[in-house]
């Protein structure tokens, strides 16, 4: 059976993936952890579309019949370019949720945590254009937090201080509503929410892009699972697969085998 292809640059996209297994559980998922080029966030653009298009066409030559990039960075400085390369294959991006965001703020200032790429992007740019609505949008860059998450290490001191650091400008700022702007940060929503309190809303949009993701497939006539069966899910990286496969365990991420890639 043709999967559902994601990519990211490593396990945040998983996130998104576990979304999609709850909404569509039948249908075979191909994850593709690129973390042999992790962290993209500090990656030129002509780079980042560069290794985006290398892990569509991958996914595409295993039979992928749509490509979610489950990565915010990947999205800002690719997804046009991947639509024009690969017109045949339908592809879902991220973006952060600022449009929700807007809608829930009472304080009228929402926070953006976020790679530099994802913030600088023409995809975050049209949203806050479109729907901000005169909402403030305060863009916060996180150096370094994607290399923690990677390693596992969400509890550590070193990722809770980058987290207080990048926290901070946006609660003085009187956010009152925060969008986790890169599909690794939802891995730490305990460790944010131990920061904000619970006065603060944070937004993932994760469980909207797999909404998305069933309109796509519906849309498309794409869904074709035998009724009861439940897919199966598959890992590959460009990585060490034992490690991943270490870490989704520990992470409590959706289990499926996992394999490595060699020729990305
Ligand atoms: N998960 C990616 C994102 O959503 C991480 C980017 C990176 O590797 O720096 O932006």
């Amino acid at each position: 059976m043709p999967p559902i292809g994601l990519f990211d640059s490593g396990i945040g996209g998983i996130t998104v993936l576990r979304e999609v297994r709850r909404l569509l559980p039948g249908e075979d998922l191909l994850y593709l952890a690129d973390q042999a080029h992790c962290p993209y966030g500090p990656r030129p653009i002509d780079e980042l579309r560069a290794i985006a298009a290398t892990c569509a066409a991958w996914l595409i030559e295993r039979g992928a019949k749509l490509i979610v990039v489950a990565c915010n960075t990947a999205s800002a400085a690719a997804l046009g370019d991947l639509r024009q390369r690969f017109p045949e294959t339908p592809f879902v991006g991220m973006v952060p949720p600022v449009k929700p965001a807007a809608a829930h703020t009472r304080s009228g200032v929402v926070g953006v945590l976020a790679t530099p790429t994802t913030l600088e992007g023409n995809l975050l740019r049209d949203v806050i254009e479109h729907w901000a609505n005169g909402v403030r949008v305060v863009p916060q860059a996180c150096h370094g937090l994607v290399e923690c998450i990677e390693e596992g290490a969400l509890d550590s001191p070193t990722t809770v201080v980058l987290l207080q650091r990048y926290v901070a400008p946006l609660l003085d700022a009187g956010a009152d509503t925060i969008v986790l702007g890169c599909t690794h940060y939802p891995l730490v929503l305990p460790q944010i929410r131990a920061l904000v309190g619970d006065d603060v809303h944070l937004l993932d949009a994760a469980p909207a892009v797999a909404q998305r993701v069933v309109q796509v497939v519906q849309e498309r006539g794409l869904a074709e699972v035998p009724a009861g069966m439940p897919g199966s899910v598959t890992y590959a990286t460009t990585g060490d697969p034992q490690r991943l496969a270490r870490l989704i365990e520990r992470l409590d991420l959706p289990r499926g085998s996992v394999i490595p890639v060699t020729s990305l």
